[in-house]
């Protein structure tokens, strides 16, 4: 009912307004129309009267200009008449106000108009030239204004009546109005509600007892509530604020994780013993301190040589294995799957099309075969896992392109949030992949997909518009397709603050001085790292070109540094990742040779897999820690490397083409294929005063432990719980359209 008086109390409002700013405007319209209506009747008594006035003037005939002027002004409207000889008046008719001398009229050689105050109001003279046998003089006609006044009021009163009489016809209609839309609207929305409830049809009986749309103001609260707890949270993420905002966001809803890398490894070793890996991975050290603190489960490839040794029979094992806190769960590939999913389609094709290290991308339908089963494979182990029909599904990376539509035609109502951890190239790039609308159409079975930068997301959205017919909407980010929206977003990724490879650290000084006496190093040898896998899309080869360029410019530094290249082998299969191997280790061979000298190695190559607190030992020992990528999506090695350093000291020398230049800005930020400049920073970074490392090490280092991957993972999860109440509210309200009609 109240929403009926506001509409209708608008309405009239509305009206009300319109009335106050017409009613001035209409009444000083008709004030001046009057007064151009008198002043036409004065021209008409003047022309009718001239000649004779100027006869009975000229005989200077008295009595009849008196006669005369006296039945001119029995007329109502005029008021009196004479005739102004220089500034005489003479033969003023008897109404002629006392007050009244010639000089109150505007003479001119024309006609004109002016008016003065009577005794009873307004009064206009209106006098007209008229010479006399040469003489001249004026006619003048005087009316009463006060008719005119009133004939503006009796105006303004009809037409405020009027107005009024419209106003309330208005309100009575747009009330009219609310009342029945929001019957009908009232009536499919409770239909909705009641059998959602009980899922059965609403009576209209019914409809009176269930409090007006309550759930639907339920669902709107709780999305003011999420938006205040984003708010909130935004500065200081941490694994309790990210459980927090679970707990407050998506209590009771069940989160399943898939990658293709799992994060523990079970490995048989040579006695016999099961040991257990970290793989070195990005997106392993991103993601596993997150689903430590949400629990879950986490289905991923069962790559390790005793994985099957330590799952139940569901292929399930606790992790991590010290403090369980969430489930990963196998999938076993056989190797003719891995072949062609991991290693052809993946990784001969997809990862060199989206990362631009000019290495040819290979595509062969039977990978692709491949990757479309494995996808399948990887969907029927979440399907199983999933104990509800909504879970949030968070898909990671370029292996499973497939996997969200594959996932949204089985379980409909899931969230399904997938990250791309890789670049996305642009769309003329991406058109030479033969199965680029498969990806797209993969991909957009998401609820949303997100990428390291905004860059990234403009390039999909760019491939989206060439490539399938699909609807963008540049505003939101989003893209329909089959009419089913997917929202594209920027998710930088991190590493979790504080690192826990960073418990039981030794302190930098001690650190120095371990790795300086393991690799046989003097202890005032400064020491520059570089810790990756063997990828070429890591720019190992330029940094050592770097390197050769230092010393060749800088003999200064000939056995004063040494650089320490950990390099984790990975992809052997594949002949590109041999090969970069093999130059690698032949071009540090010969750089050895040109500048080094008995006992001194410029270049120290250890090609083994580093555990993550090895890693940090050796950020610590640095002086120096140079990321050299020719593309990398985000490169968390660069943000490891600065977290390690809480001394605050050490510099960073980064690649332009990395993410994570976008926010490491006091880094060194270089062009991994100008070997020459490369090699002038890492001079820059050899003699920067420690202050300046300091200042720059700090903003990093704030900029680190503020954006940590807390926030990432939260910032996605928060958005999928939006869009979980949004499209709730959705739902409820189409199926009361469903009902209304069906009931209609
Ligand atoms: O950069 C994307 C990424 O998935 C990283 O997260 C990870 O470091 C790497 O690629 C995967 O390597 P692998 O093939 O050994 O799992």
């Amino acid at each position: 009912m109240r929403i009926i008086f506001r509409f209708g109390g608008i309405a009239l409002l509305v009206a009300a307004i319109v009335i106050l700013a017409v009613l001035p405007f209409a009444t000083s319209f008709v004030e001046q129309w009057t007064r151009r209506d008198v002043e036409l009747r004065a021209r008409l008594v003047f022309n009718s009267a001239r000649d004779q006035v100027a006869g009975l003037i000229a005989r200077n005939d008295g009595p009849r200009i008196g006669n005369l002027f006296e039945r001119i002004a029995s007329d109502e409207r005029v008021l009196a008449i004479g005739y102004c000889d220089g500034d005489e008046l003479r033969y003023p008719s008897r109404n002629m106000p006392s007050t009244f001398t010639c000089d109150k009229a505007a003479r001119s050689n024309t006609e004109s108009f002016s008016s003065f105050s009577g005794e009873t109001g307004d009064i206009l003279v209106s006098a007209f030239p008229l010479t006399v046998q040469g003489r001249k003089g004026h006619l003048v006609v005087l009316h009463d204004l006060t008719y005119s006044d009133r004939r503006g009021g009796e105006a303004r009163n009809y037409l405020f009546l009027a107005l009024a009489g419209v106003a309330f016809g208005a309100a009575a209609l747009a009330a009219m109005i609310a009342a029945l839309i929001m019957r009908r609207w009232l009536a499919s929305i409770r239909q909705a509600l009641e059998s959602a409830r009980s899922g059965t049809a609403s009576t209209p009986e019914q409809e009176n007892i269930i409090p007006l749309g309550q759930e639907i103001r339920d669902v709107l609260q709780e999305l003011e509530a999420s938006r205040r707890t984003i708010d909130a949270a935004h500065t200081d993420w941490s694994p309790e604020t990210l459980r927090a905002a679970l707990a407050n966001e998506l209590s009771g809803s069940e989160v399943i994780v898939v990658s293709n890398r799992e994060p523990y490894i079970h490995n048989k070793a040579d006695d016999g013993r099961i040991t257990l890996q970290i793989p070195a991975s990005g997106l392993v050290s991103a993601l596993e301190p997150v689903v430590r603190a949400c629990g879950g489960t986490w289905v991923a490839h069962g790559s390790g040589s005793a994985d099957r040794d330590v799952v139940d029979s569901s292929d399930r094992v606790p992790v991590p294995p010290s403090h369980p806190s969430y489930t990963l769960r196998r999938v076993w590939l056989t190797d003719e799957e891995q072949d062609g999913y991991y290693y052809g389609a993946a990784n001969e094709g997809l990862w060199p099309l989206c990362h631009i290290a000019f290495v040819r991308p290979v595509f062969r339908e039977q990978d692709w075969q491949y990757y479309r089963a494995v996808n399948e494979k990887f969907a029927d182990a979440i399907v199983a896992e999933a104990k509800r029909e909504d879970p949030i599904i968070l898909v990671q990376d370029y292996h499973f392109a497939l996997l969200p539509r594959m996932i949204r035609n089985r379980l409909p109502q899931a969230t399904i949030v997938t990250f791309w951890h890789i670049p996305w190239p642009n769309a003329e790039t991406f058109g030479i992949c033969p199965w680029r609308e498969e990806i797209i159409d993969g991909l957009l079975g998401s609820s949303i997909l997100g990428f390291h930068t905004q860059a990234h997301c403009n390039n999909f959205l760019e491939a989206v518009d060439v490539y399938v017919e699909s609807r963008i909407d540049r505003e939101r980010d989003s893209v329909t397709f089959g009419g089913e929206e997917t929202l594209i977003r920027p998710y930088p990724i991190s590493i979790e603050w504080p690192p826990t490879a960073l418990e039981g650290q030794q302190p930098v000084e001690e650190c120095r001085r371990a790795v300086r006496e393991r690799l046989g190093l003097p202890l005032e040898m400064r020491v520059g790292v570089g810790i990756e896998r063997f990828d070429y899309t890591k720019g190992i080869l330029d940094r050592m070109q770097a390197i050769d360029a230092l010393l060749g410019e800088h003999p200064e530094w000939h056995g004063n540094f040494c650089f320490i290249q950990v390099a984790a082998p990975t992809r052997s299969k594949l002949a590109n990742y041999r090969q970069l191997q093999e130059e690698a280790e032949a071009l540090a061979r010969d750089i050895n040779e040109r500048h080094g000298s008995e006992g001194y190695e410029p270049i120290k190559l250890l090609i083994r897999h580093h555990e993550p607190n090895e890693v940090f030992e050796l950020f610590r020992a640095a002086d120096l820690c140079i990321v050299s990528s020719l593309h990398d999506g985000m490169n968390l090695v660069a943000k490891e490397f600065v977290a390690a350093r809480d001394d605050e000291e050490g510099v960073l020398i980064l690649s332009a083409f990395a993410g994570a230049s976008r926010e490491l800005s006091e880094a060194l930020i270089v062009n991994p294929y100008n070997a020459h400049a490369m090699g002038q920073a890492i001079n820059r970074a050899l003699t920067m005063p420690q202050d300046e490392q300091r200042e720059r090490m700090r903003l990093m280092r704030d900029q680190v432990k503020e954006r940590n991957v807390y926030r990432w993972a939260g910032q996605m999860l928060l958005a999928a719980s939006r869009l979980r109440k949004r499209q709730r509210i959705k739902r409820l309200i189409a199926s009361g359209r469903r009902r209304a009609a069906a009931n209609a």
